[in-house]
């Protein structure tokens, strides 16, 4: 699709726009009671994205069905991949106990031993040490 690119990026700047202005808890919990985040993409071509950044020693967990997140739903992506590898909506990861998530510029922290889940225009890159 030849505007999905720009689309994708729209989203991307919109999210980073109004994390600089409230809390992630706060913003994630307002923009998915209005975007799709359980296994589609909304409008079929905005998705969540999750990346496990470069600097990271381990994989990262992803899952693509927020409700299960068993097994048979979450998949492991190796440091400098993206969940578009392995999965086309990616709806949230995974940190193990013991290991610490972080935003790349370690501005966002995610709690350890927990799933945080992501919506269809988040795109976050994270960095996980164990
Ligand atoms: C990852 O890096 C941390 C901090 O440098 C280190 O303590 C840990 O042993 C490393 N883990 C692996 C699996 O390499």
């Amino acid at each position: 699709m030849h505007f999905k690119p720009t689309l994708q990026a729209f989203a991307t700047l919109l999210l980073v726009q109004v994390t600089t202005a409230a809390p992630v808890s706060e913003v994630a919990t307002r923009a998915s009671t209005e975007i799709e985040a359980r296994g589609e993409c909304t409008w079929g071509f905005i998705c969540g994205v999750i990346k496990n950044d470069p600097k990271s020693n381990r994989s990262l967990k992803v899952t693509n069905d927020w409700p299960k997140r068993d097994s048979g739903a979450w998949k492991w992506i190796a440091p400098g991949t993206s969940s578009t590898a392995v999965m086309k909506d990616a709806d949230g990861f995974y940190v193990d106990p013991g290991c610490t998530a972080t935003s790349v510029d370690d501005v966002l922290v995610w709690d350890s031993g927990k799933w945080h889940k992501i919506n269809d225009l988040q795109e976050y890159t994270v960095k996980i040490i164990c």
